[in-house]
């Protein structure tokens, strides 16, 4: 067994994990904890090089930092990578291996599922490690949170284009799994029209809305847009082909590059970001760590369309992207934060 620290020049640590006793090679990235101890989900994928791996994982808990500290709540961002196949190397006696991982960064990271790993792992996980979240009594999959919010903040953004509730209006959805499946219930239920696309036939999308093929999902004649599905589908090739006046969705890193904020702009698109938008699944850990009633989780995911007004209010004034707003916005917790 052997844990390294790595030097990284805007993270607080990244520490690799050998265990060869499960095969176990697992990576943790903690970015910042000026407003508390690092969470955020471990992934499990099979990598083609441990240098994607670390990419990815620095990616993913710098992430992490902005989406808690707009959301918050007191914690700073953290990931976790396991490279391997989900389908084929994960046992048991892997998962604890992780699990000691964790316990021995003592508190700095708590980690939770991702793709690649479920809520069954976490509680695998959890045997061996008091710094796993996701799993309390009394709750279900924190996916259903990330929806409520997703969908909260889509009502918000409607508003501010002129539109009042959610019946009849017209949204994509673009993915069927955890969240996407879980937002359209919520938009089916508030009369919203669906148009719906998902790449795996298992999902019956038939059962959700109107079916589009995949690659035409984007350039839909619909109102809304909700990516729940990739990262980087907002880019220079699929904006103007866009015909949606709202972006709001579960997906993480939708925008390609930092530019296609201001692309969306200029285009009349309004972006709602997708870290303040996805927060809900976060917003439910931090209450399940907490012990806290469903009126009050329910009462702070309430509150991510408030910031998102917020913020598209100050872009407005700034002439600035809603994206650069709300990374402004995070920034400023954070690095407050730190005093
Ligand atoms: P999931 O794996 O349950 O569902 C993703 C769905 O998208 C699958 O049904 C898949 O077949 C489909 N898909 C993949 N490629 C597609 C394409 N090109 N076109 C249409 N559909 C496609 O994942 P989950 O948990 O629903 O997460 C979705 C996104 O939301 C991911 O980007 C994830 O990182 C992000 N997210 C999820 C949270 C959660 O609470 N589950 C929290 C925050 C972000």
């Amino acid at each position: 067994m052997s844990t390294a620290d790595l030097d990284s020049s805007d993270h607080e640590l990244v520490a690799i994990y050998r265990d060869a006793a499960s095969d176990l090679v697992a990576i943790v990235a903690v970015h910042d904890r000026a407003l508390g101890p690092a969470i955020g989900g471990c992934r499990m994928l099979p990598y083609a090089t441990l240098e994607h791996a670390l990419t990815d994982v620095l990616r993913l808990s710098r992430g992490m930092t902005y989406k808690c500290a707009i959301a918050g709540i007191p914690y700073g961002g953290g990931k976790a990578v396991i490279i391997g196949d989900p389908l084929t190397a994960k046992n048991p006696a892997l998962l604890h291996a992780f699990g000691d991982f964790v316990e021995s960064l003592g508190g700095r990271y708590i980690t939770s599922f991702d793709s690649g790993t479920t809520l069954d792992d976490i509680r695998v996980i959890g045997e061996r490690t008091q710094y796993s979240a996701g799993y309390a009594d009394g709750y279900g999959n924190a996916s259903a949170s990330t929806a409520i919010g997703v969908f909260h903040c889509m009502a918000r953004a409607w508003r501010e284009v002129g539109g009042t509730d959610l019946r009849g209006v017209r949204v994509g959805i673009q993915g069927l799994g955890n969240v996407g499946a879980r937002l359209a219930g919520l938009l089916g239920e508030a009369g919203a029209v669906l148009t719906v696309a998902d790449t795996d036939p298992a999902r019956d999308a038939q059962l959700f809305g109107a079916v589009v093929a995949a690659d035409e999902i984007l350039s839909a004649d619909i109102d809304i847009l909700a990516p729940c599905a990739l990262g980087a589908i907002l880019n220079e090739r699929s904006i103007p082909t866009i015909r949606a006046r709202v972006i709001a969705g579960g997906a993480n890193n939708q925008l390609a590059a930092n530019e296609d904020a201001d692309l969306l702009r200029a285009s009349g698109i309004l972006y709602c970001p997708d870290y303040l938008t996805n927060a809900g699944g976060i917003v439910e850990l931090h209450h399940q760590r907490m012990g806290s009633t469903p009126e009050a989780l329910a009462a702070h995911l309430a509150t991510l369309a408030d910031t998102l007004g917020e913020v598209i209010v100050t872009a407005a004034q700034c002439g600035k992207s809603t994206a650069a707003v709300a990374d402004h916005m995070a920034e400023a917790r954070f690095h407050g934060a730190r005093g």
